[in-house]
């Protein structure tokens, strides 16, 4: 089946970034928000982007305009009825998700994959919430998403293979590198990443390096393009004590163990990049200092 229309659900951070490389990539693209202020907010996002690369002279502005073209917003949920593909990244909470997979798979024709960006809620039980369990799979990409290269591809124990061969053969499309994997927390990335970037907050709780000096070690020493501590303020410090605690849920390891500074840290609104303070204070976002912990 030729995939056409893209449906993406949610034009926050990650939506909107998967809606650009979408219309980019020239498919037509119904990106929908639930109002129209967080929808002009993640437009508005998209249309900068497109902006800067027209800027450095990689966009021709004739392209620019096609893109746009290709791309529409809309509050309107019915609006993703023609869609052959529609990717979800909302909110992620579990009672959101299934208010809304119930109603796209009402509005939407039965040939249409279903595929969730959740970085920790399971595929298998988003699945449940719909009558097309072996048209649902995960599609989890990452951020910065016109940057970052992959895609991972989750299959669950009810999913068709063709659908997922499909779906591969779309973030291909998207210029993207697929990774295939299956419904397991965390799937690939985050099962690596999650407990290093605790155990660098453990490193740090533990006296064994400063803030400066624990990012300086893998930026320099290993080639990372961001050291733990400023990922972890990129990434939000919420999000990541929220994908630790379902995967500790999940495997009851100790590696996916909050550290109480994590905690302490999220508990104070100290959430990183987003929130203007993390490990790094970014009252000037262009040069952020390391914040003194007592
Ligand atoms: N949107 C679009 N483009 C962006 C961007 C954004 N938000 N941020 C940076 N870019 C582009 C820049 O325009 C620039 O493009 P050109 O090369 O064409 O000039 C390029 O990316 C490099 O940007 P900068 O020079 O400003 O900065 P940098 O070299 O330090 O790169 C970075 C920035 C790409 C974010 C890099 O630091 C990086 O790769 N960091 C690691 C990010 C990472 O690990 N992401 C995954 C997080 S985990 C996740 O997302 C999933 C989960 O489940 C938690």
């Amino acid at each position: 089946m030729a995939i056409e229309k893209v449906g993406v659900v949610g034009c926050g951070l990650m939506g909107a970034g998967i809606a650009q490389v979408a219309a980019q990539s020239g498919f037509q693209v119904t990106v929908r928000e639930v109002s129209q202020q967080l929808l002009d907010k993640g437009l508005q996002s998209i249309e900068k982007n497109l902006q800067r690369l027209v800027d450095k002279g990689n966009l021709s502005a004739a392209d620019r305009d096609q893109i746009r073209g290709r791309l529409r917003g809309t509050t309107n949920l019915e609006d993703l009825k023609g869609c052959d593909f529609v990717i979800e990244a909302i909110i992620e909470q579990l009672r959101a998700k299934r208010e809304l997979w119930n109603a796209l798979d009402k509005i939407c024709p039965k040939h249409t994959i279903f595929a969730s960006n959740t970085s920790s809620l399971s595929i298998t039980e988003m699945a449940t919430f719909t009558s097309r369990p072996e048209r649902f799979l995960g599609m989890h990409f990452f951020n910065p998403v016109p940057v970052m290269k992959l895609v991972e591809v989750i299959r669950t124990i009810a999913t068709d293979p063709q659908a997922f061969e499909e779906t591969l053969a779309l973030a291909g499309k998207l210029g993207k590198t697929a990774v295939r994997t299956t419904d397991r927390t965390g799937f690939i990335v985050n099962r690596l990443l999650v407990p290093y970037l605790l155990d660098a907050v453990r490193a740090l709780e533990e006296g064994v390096g400063s803030i400066v000096d624990i990012d300086n070690s893998m930026k320099l020493g290993c080639g990372h393009p961001m050291g733990p501590l400023t990922l972890l303020d990129f990434v939000g410090l919420d999000t990541t004590y929220y994908i630790a605690n379902i995967m500790f849920d999940e495997f009851k390891e100790k590696r996916f163990a909050s550290p109480p500074l994590l905690k302490r840290m999220v508990l104070a609104g100290w959430n990183g990049r987003k929130a203007g303070r993390g490990f790094y204070d970014y009252a000037d976002p262009a040069n952020p200092k390391p914040v003194e912990m007592a």
